[in-house]
């Protein structure tokens, strides 16, 4: 097994006002794992996520993602992790297709409509390419958020 640890964090803490949403957690994963993390609702497993993506700022630990400092390499770290929010994030007014041709604007991808049209291949999308977003069933855009948040080939997927 390959021991290249990809996230390796340690004692991550997150305060909102007076509450502690996390309070010191560590974790290490390595190249290839699924690594599962599961607690109760509003125990802080997204909030934990987050601050490993680098979308937000710990109070207190350090650790590597990829690498890179969560605290100073936000912006590597995001580059390469592909992070499927909670909730829908992407636009209902705008097709399957528009939402993935701008995302592969937003992640600078050469060729981006092409990469749009790998994407919807990829994940079965042809038939609803036109359809807006807002209008599909929950399974078809937990789909689509999957192809947006993995089209820049990511090195890490983090769900939720
Ligand atoms: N932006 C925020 N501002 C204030 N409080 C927040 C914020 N985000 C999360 N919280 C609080 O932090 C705690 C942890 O929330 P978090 O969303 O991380 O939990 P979770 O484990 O992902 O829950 P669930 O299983 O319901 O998704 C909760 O008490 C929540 O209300
Ligand atoms: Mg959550």
């Amino acid at each position: 097994m390959n021991s290249e640890l990809v996230i390796d964090v340690r004692g991550l803490s997150k305060r909102f006002g007076s509450l502690v949403a996390v309070d010191g957690v560590s974790l290490k994963v390595r190249k290839g794992e699924v690594f599962g993390f599961l607690g109760p609702n509003g125990s802080g497993k997204t909030t934990t996520i987050r601050m490993i993506c680098g979308l937000l700022v710990p109070n207190a630990g350090a650790g590597q993602v990829l690498g890179q400092d969560v605290l100073s390499g936000s912006s590597g770290i995001k580059r390469r992790v592909g992070y499927m929010t909670q909730h829908f994030s992407l636009y209902n007014d705008l097709t399957v297709e528009e939402n993935l041709r701008f995302v592969a604007r937003m992640y600078s991808m050469t060729a981006a409509n092409q990469q749009a049209s790998r994407v919807i291949e990829e994940l079965g999308l042809q038939d609803r390419r036109r359809q807006l977003a807002g209008t599909l069933s929950g399974g078809w855009k937990q789909r689509l958020a999957l192809g947006a948040c993995t089209m820049h080939r990511v090195q890490i997927g983090l769900p939720q």
